[in-house]
């Protein structure tokens, strides 16, 4: 059998998504919403799980490209068209280092059942340590809890300043959706 291809990612995962990821539904399908160039995608193949990672800009995920255990999605998610991924659900959705305030209720509706959301990106008071700045893309105090409120049960979440790698004021949850 041909072994699965080995990818480059340089720069390391999230300790928060690393985490969590034993709590994902074994040899689930998983959504890597904003993926990047792939280092949670790269991290959830390594666990056993398929991944669709979506992205306005798939040229940094095209190391994946031949491996059938990703499906690469581009789409902008802000381009005010509906929601591309209605009536979808996913065995764990992972964001890192991206909010799209307006899609945030829509997300949380692609965690299917027994699934696991995994969220950690910038917060208000981020502006104080450099990007980003704008509101938009931070998080307003308790805004994922309420995100998830009366969906998903939470298991973890943070609202904190970090001083590694970097100092940057962040959120972090992990919620999940009972059966
Ligand atoms: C800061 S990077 C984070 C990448 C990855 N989640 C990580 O933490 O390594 C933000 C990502 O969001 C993507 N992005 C920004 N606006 C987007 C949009 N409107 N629709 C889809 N993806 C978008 C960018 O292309 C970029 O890959």
């Amino acid at each position: 059998m041909t072994p699965p291809p080995v990818h480059s990612v340089t720069s390391d995962a999230s300790d928060w998504v690393r985490r969590f990821i034993p709590l994902l539904p074994p040899k689930g399908d998983i959504l890597d919403l904003a993926a990047g160039s792939g280092r949670h995608t790269q991290l959830l193949l390594e666990h056993g799980h398929r991944v669709t990672a979506l992205d306005r800009d798939t040229g940094p995920l095209a190391h994946f490209a031949q491996d059938e255990r990703v499906t690469i999605l581009e789409c902008d998610l802000e381009d005010g068209g509906a929601w591309p991924l209605a009536g979808r659900t996913f065995a764990g959705v992972v964001v890192t280092n991206y909010l799209w305030r307006p899609g945030l209720k829509d997300l949380v509706a692609n965690v299917g059942p027994g699934g696991l959301l995994i969220y950690e990106t910038f917060a208000v008071g981020n502006e104080r340590f450099g990007r980003p700045r704008n509101p938009a893309f931070l998080l307003r105090p308790g805004e994922l809890l309420e995100a998830v409120a009366g969906s998903l049960r939470v298991l973890a979440y943070e609202d904190l300043v970090v001083v590694d790698p970097r100092p940057a004021a962040l959120q972090r949850l992990c919620a999940r959706r009972e059966f």
